[in-house]
């Protein structure tokens, strides 16, 4: 309906600048918004505000001009000027009824599909030395969200987990490895509580100077291809990547094996990339380390700052892997787009490595390279979120921690249900809520980790959702089972709470494409908070399965067939698993 109410006033514009009312050379940004106020239409455009300047005109008159030189079309019902020259457009409602038919006859419903892009998301990319904590959540479940969204407008999705599997820290952990062979301990079990073996291994690092030695030794074995270090690497890595993947499985985040392609995998690749900087005299040499200087960043003072590619004793960077990166992702993968979910603290980072790519040539332009950086998760006293001790939690920790409470919670309200029953909700709630918390937030911003807030069944939270859907699923089933079957009978607009739920489930694929666009799934849940709200209040107005006549009541009934259908679809795309009951 957007696109054709921009096309209609293309048109009328088009017409305007042949009458020489405007300039030919003149071309305004059209805008037009929904609404918030219904007695303002369904859409609204300050085209006539933006317009009249050039056309020497008052915006009330140039906005009639506009209207006058609308072409005709059955799907608008009317349209009026509003304030000092808005122009508001009211949607038919035979139109809007037809609208969500083709919505529910269409497995994507009726979102439009634009053009397909490859789109690289680079996501979770935990550091592998230690295990996954709760700083990698945000990264893995809105990362995840924004792919599941963009696979659905049908792109190409290329999930990249640029996992930290190469770096110094490995030394020291190959060291402390070699010491647990000398002994005979299996090295498996000592691995099964990473965060215990690093700690261990820091320990011995920081006690023996000829561990140290050995540490910094077996780096420079590792990086130059020793057989021995490579395989006892391997394992390390092979063990701390079935802990991700436990994480990704228990959080339903589409991630495997198959989508790591971690630091490592760019390591014959640097030496190439530093070399052809050089040849692009981007490289200036720095205390004996190999940097680029760009003009646009500097420091406070106003010196330069430095990306630096290769240190002094020839060791290669975080940088200089993520350049490696961008040249894979445009020449092997072809990309159109290259999504990076990471901390905003890294913004500088990004900033750098992308202008740097550019500046070289690694990525042409019609590669877009986007930082879609998120805030902090705090504790509830607004700092960094921390166990008692002051320790950073473990993911999985948490994550256990969620279930077992919604288990009370749910227990506390359905004391009747079975174990089992209770174990699978519990879970689907837990896991939920902890993502839905998150997801919900602007991902710019820094949040409040609360389990109270998030388990809650009142506001913006998952137990309300996942309770509303369950709500629209229980109609369903009794019209299911008292044999009524509303596909062949038409949608009917007839009450003004019909309209309203009408119309936001008409809003669905303008959600979507904003989400895909910017890379903001709470865009989505606040659209599924509203939509569980209208239908809520339509559900009161207008009853469904008492309706007094049969076309009301099997209209309404497809409504609540749509609204299950968008409320599942959003949550799913968000990465959360519904129920049908709770
Ligand atoms: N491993 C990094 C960290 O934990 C995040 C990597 C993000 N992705 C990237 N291409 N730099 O900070």
């Amino acid at each position: 309906m957007k696109q054709h109410i921009l096309e209609l006033l293309e048109q009328s514009l088009a017409k305007l600048k042949d009458q020489s009312i405007i300039a030919a050379d003149f071309t305004p940004r059209l805008q037009l918004d929904r609404t918030k106020d219904k007695s303002h239409g369904d859409f609204a455009t300050n085209l006539a505000l933006m317009t009249a300047k050039a056309a020497g005109k008052p915006p009330r008159d140039l906005a009639q001009l506009l209207i006058d030189n609308l072409p005709a079309s059955e799907h608008i019902a009317k349209v009026e000027i509003a304030g000092p020259g808005f122009i508001n457009f009211f949607v038919d409602d035979n139109t809007l009824a037809n609208q969500l038919q083709a919505a529910l006859d269409d497995e994507h419903l009726g979102v439009p599909l634009p053009e397909s892009q490859t789109i690289v998301v680079d996501l979770s990319s935990p550091n592998l030395a230690k295990e996954m904590h709760v700083g990698h959540l945000r990264s893995s479940i809105i990362g995840d969200a924004v792919a599941r969204a963009l696979e659905f407008l049908g792109h190409k999705v290329i999930r990249q987990n640029h996992v930290g599997d190469w770096g110094t820290q490995f030394g020291m952990l190959l060291a402390y490895m070699e010491e647990m062979r000398a002994q005979n301990t299996e090295i498996s079990m000592a691995l099964s509580d990473l965060e215990s073996f690093y700690r261990a291994a820091k320990k011995r690092f920081d006690e023996s100077e000829d561990f140290a030695k050995r540490a910094r030794e077996l780096v420079v074995e590792l990086q130059s291809g020793d057989e021995d270090c490579l395989a006892l690497w391997r394992e390390f890595n092979e063990i701390s990547l079935d802990h991700c993947q436990q994480v990704y499985d228990k959080l339903n985040v589409k991630l495997t094996r198959d989508d790591v392609r971690g630091e490592s995998s760019y390591n014959p690749d640097l030496a190439q990339v530093v070399a052809d900087l050089e040849a692009s005299g981007l490289l200036t040499e720095d205390q004996g380390a190999k940097c680029v200087f760009l003009d646009e960043f500097k420091n406070q003072n106003g010196d330069p700052l430095p990306v630096i590619v290769q240190k002094q004793g020839g060791g290669f960077l975080y940088s200089t892997t993520d350049l490696a990166a961008m040249r894979y992702r445009q020449n092997q993968l072809n990309a159109d787009r290259a999504l990076y979910f990471v901390d905003q603290r890294q913004g500088l980072h990004f900033q750098q490595v992308f202008s740097v790519a550019r500046k070289a040539g690694f990525v042409k332009d019609g590669l877009s390279l986007e930082h879609m950086g998120f805030g902090t998760m705090n504790g509830e006293d607004g700092k960094p979120f921390k166990t008692r001790s002051g320790d950073t939690v473990k993911l999985i920790d948490l994550l256990n921690e969620a279930e077992q409470r919604a288990f009370e919670l749910v227990k506390s309200k359905n004391p009747d249900l079975s174990e089992d029953e209770l174990r699978e909700i519990a879970l689907a709630v837990g896991i939920g809520s902890v993502k839905y918390a998150d997801l919900s937030k602007n991902r710019s911003s820094d949040y409040i980790f609360s389990f109270e807030q998030m388990l809650s069944f009142e506001g913006n939270t998952a137990p309300y959702l996942l309770y509303a859907l369950t709500r629209v699923r229980n109609i369903l089933r009794k019209a299911t089972e008292a044999g009524i079957d509303a596909s062949q009978s038409p949608i009917a607009l007839e009450q003004e709470k019909e309209v309203e739920l009408a119309n936001k489930l008409a809003q669905f694929a303008e959600v979507i494409n904003r989400l895909a666009e910017r890379g903001t799934p709470h865009v989505l849940c606040g659209y599924l908070f509203e939509l569980a709200g209208v239908f809520s209040s339509f559900y009161e107005a207008c009853p469904v399965l008492s309706a007094e006549q049969t076309s009301a009541r099997d209209s309404r009934l497809k409504l609540a067939k749509l609204t299950e259908r968008t409320l599942k679809t959003g949550l799913e795309l968000l990465g959360i698993k519904t129920l049908e009951r709770m």
